[in-house]
């Protein structure tokens, strides 16, 4: 089947806008050529993230009906605890506003001045909190997932040869845990295999270094493991979920992406100290340890969307095989992109689409702001402009991977919607010579993608 239907009906939409070429010309002028600064309503289809921008289902608007908000000890509270217990099987959770939050409060505890924090390939926030904690980041991805066009399968899994190397280099005891990222997001949505986390499991036992999952994406991942890791074929996404999540010893996570919800995340583990200084910092940065950075309301949401993801396979597998279809329409017409398909989005190859263009002019950004203007869909740069400075030298950190990412809200479009966004980049890779590098105007200190300004090199 080309295009898996959609396991839902549409009961409420949200009228969108088409506008002229000539008015996104000005808009994204205005905007300095960085997508986040566009208005929304200036945006036709909006690729611009999976983060919180999912379609809540009937029965989390009701859910939200019965939101308490009791200060202390909300009846959300534990429902959003039974729901991670049961489906995700960590003894202990603290909620937070969002991922970042939980990332700030784990690294704030865990890592020491002069630690290193490996991980299968950074992510933007991730990062610079294991920075800001004074650890240094070092990534201990595959090779395979540094090349676009690498079939491998499981382009997330982690090296043993990089964690041995970093353990002899560095000792065990200068390594707080291991961040291990479901669908790796900056590698394109890549999966790890279970195969993978088991070896890995095996090799920090020996070091006595602890295992923490970045539990984003973790319900796309149980997916690509039913359909390519030998022995899951008949095993249910919920049991995968729930076997993921047995190898680690705690997780952070930004539920506003399989969690359904759009706001939202927390930081579990299965440690009770760790969580008895969890909820020393939360009362500090987010609110009460019962409802950390959300309402009563949104973690009822949240405990429902939960349950929803894992409910039955039907929904994971209309929600990845969509994202799917949109790199299937790319590859039959030649548009480079990184392959296989990741889960929530399509990643373009912005050096391969641009070669004319040097990686200090940031081909990604530019791209993304040709993709709008052509199109009226907004995409997110994932390259050179993402990835930063070296904090010790300055310099672009120039990541292999320069891509723009077309990311697939959770239910919110169709095919046809998808077919349109499609369409229009094939359009543009024809004159994709008239496209102009770009140069900063603005750059931030940090995270710069977000609010960076630029103008044609
Ligand atoms: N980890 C991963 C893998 C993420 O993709 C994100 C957010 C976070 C952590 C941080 O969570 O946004 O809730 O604070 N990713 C969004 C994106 C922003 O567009 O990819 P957050």
């Amino acid at each position: 089947m080309k295009y898996v239907p959609e396991p839902f009906k549409i009961k409420t939409v949200e009228p969108i806008r088409m506008t002229t070429k000539e008015y996104r010309q000005k808009a994204i002028k205005e905007a300095g050529f960085n997508t986040f600064l566009l208005r929304s309503e200036d945006v036709f289809i909006d690729l611009l993230t999976d983060s919180g921008t999912s379609a809540m289902s009937d029965a989390q608007w009701a859910a939200l009906q019965m939101g308490d908000e009791a200060y202390a000890g909300s009846r959300n509270f534990y429902d959003l605890e039974d729901t991670i217990r049961d489906v995700y099987g960590y003894k202990y959770f603290v909620p937070t506003h969002q991922g970042r939050a939980a990332e700030h409060i784990m690294s704030k505890l865990l890592i020491k001045p002069g630690d290193f924090v490996p991980g299968n390939m950074y992510f933007t926030t991730t990062r610079l909190h294991q920075e800001m904690a004074g650890g240094k980041f070092v990534d201990v991805i595959t090779d395979e997932a540094h090349d676009p066009d690498n079939p491998h399968p499981f382009k997330g899994n982690v090296d043993l040869n990089k964690m041995q190397k970093l353990v002899d280099e560095v000792g065990a005891d200068k390594i707080p845990y291991i961040s291990y990222e479901t669908c790796v997001n900056m590698a394109g949505g890549q999966p790890i295999s279970i195969g993978n986390l088991r070896e890995l499991r095996k090799f920090c036992d020996k070091y006595d270094i602890p295992i923490m999952l970045d539990n984003t994406r973790t319900v796309e991942n149980a997916y690509f493991i039913q359909k390519r890791e030998k022995g899951y074929a008949g095993k249910s996404i919920k049991e995968i979920v729930r076997e993921i999540c047995s190898y680690t010893d705690g997780c952070t996570c930004s539920a506003k992406k399989d969690g359904l919800v759009n706001i939202g995340g927390f930081l579990a583990m299965n440690d009770e100290e760790f969580f008895i200084n969890a909820k020393a910092q939360v009362v500090i940065y987010e609110g009460l340890h019962t409802y950390g950075g959300m309402t009563g309301r949104d973690m009822a949401a949240l405990a429902q969307g939960i349950r929803e993801s894992v409910a039955n396979d039907d929904y994971i597998r209309y929600r990845v095989e969509q994202t799917n279809y949109l790199g299937e329409v790319l590859t039959d017409a030649g548009i480079p992109h990184v392959t296989p398909h990741g889960g929530h989005a399509i990643f373009l190859d912005a050096k391969k689409f641009l070669p004319h263009i040097d990686q200090e002019q940031f081909p990604a950004q530019a791209l993304a702001s040709a993709i709008y203007v052509e199109t009226g869909v907004r995409a997110m740069e994932r390259g050179n402009v993402s990835a930063g400075r070296n904090q010790e030298t300055g310099q672009n950190f120039k990541p292999k991977l320069e891509l723009v990412r077309l990311t697939i809200p959770r239910r919110v479009y169709t095919q046809s919607h998808l077919d349109y966004a499609a369409e229009g980049i094939i359009n543009l890779y024809k004159n994709k010579n008239e496209i102009k590098g770009l140069k900063f105007v603005f750059e931030p200190k940090v995270l710069r993608f977000f609010q960076a300004r630029f103008e044609p090199a």
